[in-house]
This record gives structure tokens, C-alpha cells and sequence, in this order.
């Protein structure tokens, strides 16, 4: 579908687009189960780091989902075509010098290293925002928890569709035993570097 067209350059570079910012651009990853706090922590680190006057954009699950992704489901090729929408959407934000934070459950290895290779991994931050399935599962603020348990959701990640752990994520939080602001200042200190020119 590709055979006829072909990638056009433009002139102004990552470079340039950092400098008029005055940071660099980042992909700020989260991955988790439904419920484990990922939008939560986006949220908040969002809102610190606008506060210290970087660009930043969110993109978030449910919100992708009710949008461009309207269109996709829950089976396997459905998640992957949907981090890999993603992905491309959030390649062009780091390649426009934002930092752009994403908070999708992305469950499956497979995805997350295509994910990598679309973005960058010198540009990719992967956190693991690791709560236990229990501590998600009682606060269920969505009810799909209780509607998967009953057999009414055939494919909800961590009850009847696996979760595989990054292997070797940059950061890994638990929102059941961290404070929000100590998670976000631990994520600040890990990307400070990263984001300075
Ligand atoms: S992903 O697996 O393709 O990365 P994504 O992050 O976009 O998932 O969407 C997950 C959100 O959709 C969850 O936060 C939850 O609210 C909702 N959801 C609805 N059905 C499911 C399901 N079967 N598995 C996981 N999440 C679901």
C-alpha cells in the first residue's frame, strides 16, 4: 500500500524544535493493568513538569479509545493495532518537541518493543506502574473488574487476558505503597537529563 509513496524531508530539525523549547522531547510510556494508577500518575507528572514550563501532551487509554481508535476492540490484533496507532501518534509529538506522556495498559511484550522501534528507544521511558491486581481490582472505579469476574467482559486484561511484566522497565511504581508526589518527583529525577539540551 506503500509502493508509491515516498518520505518527503523537512527542514527544521529535532534540534531547532528543542532549542525554541529549551528541553529536549521524551516518550513517557505507562504500562499497567486497568485500575493501577497510570492516568493518575500522568496526571500529576503532567502538571509538575508544565510547571517547570516543558511542553507536554497526555495520551491516555480511554480517551484514544472513544476517539481515533473508536473503531478497535480488545483482541490481541486489536491491541496491537492500537499501540501501534499510537505509537505513530506519539512519534510525531516527540518529533514535534514535546514530551508526551502515555498511559495504555499494553500488555504484551511484543508491543511495547514495537512501540520502541516506532519511537526511538534512546527517546522511549517505559514505567511499569506495577499495583497489585487485588489493590486494582478493590478499587475497580470503573466496575469492569466485577463485570469481568461475572463473565460479561471476555477479554479484560489480568482476569481473563494476560498481563506479560516489562522485563526491564526504566522505573517501576507502586501506587499502593508510594505517595503521588514522591512517584512524580522520582520520575522527574530519572528524566531530568534526558530533557535538558
Ligand atoms: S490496550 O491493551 O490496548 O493497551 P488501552 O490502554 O487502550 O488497552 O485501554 C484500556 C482501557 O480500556 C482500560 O483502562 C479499561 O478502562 C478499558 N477496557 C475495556 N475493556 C477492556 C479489556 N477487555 N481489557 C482491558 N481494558 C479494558
Amino acid at each position: 500500500m506503500t509502493d508509491n509513496v515516498f518520505h518527503q524531508d523537512f527542514a527544521i530539525s529535532e534540534e531547532q524544535r528543542a532549542q525554541l523549547k529549551d528541553h529536549k522531547s521524551l516518550m513517557i510510556w505507562f504500562t499497567g493493568l486497568s485500575g493501577s494508577g497510570k492516568s493518575t500518575v500522568a496526571n500529576a507528572l503532567e502538571q509538575y513538569l508544565v510547571g517547570k514550563k516543558i511542553h507536554t501532551f497526555t495520551l491516555d487509554g480511554d480517551n484514544i479509545r472513544l476517539g481515533i481508535n473508536a473503531d478497535l476492540g480488545f483482541s490481541t490484533e486489536d491491541r496491537t493495532e492500537n499501540l501501534r496507532r499510537i505509537g505513530h501518534v506519539g512519534k510525531l509529538m516527540v518529533d514535534a518537541g514535546l514530551v508526551c506522556l502515555a498511559a495504555f495498559v499494553s500488555p504484551l511484550n511484543h508491543d511495547r518493543a514495537a512501540l520502541k522501534e516506532i519511537i526511538g528507544k534512546e527517546r522511549f521511558i517505559e514505567i511499569f506502574v506495577d499495583t497489585p491486581i487485588e489493590v486494582c481490582e478493590a478499587r475497580d472505579v470503573k466496575g469492569l473488574y466485577a463485570k469481568a469476574r461475572r463473565g460479561e467482559i471476555k477479554d479484560f486484561t489480568g482476569v481473563n487476558a494476560p498481563f506479560e511484566a516489562p522485563e526491564h522497565p526504566d522505573l517501576v511504581i507502586d501506587t499502593s505503597i508510594e505517595e503521588l508526589a514522591a512517584s512524580v518527583e522520582r520520575i522527574y529525577k530519572f528524566i531530568q537529563n534526558k530533557l535538558s539540551l
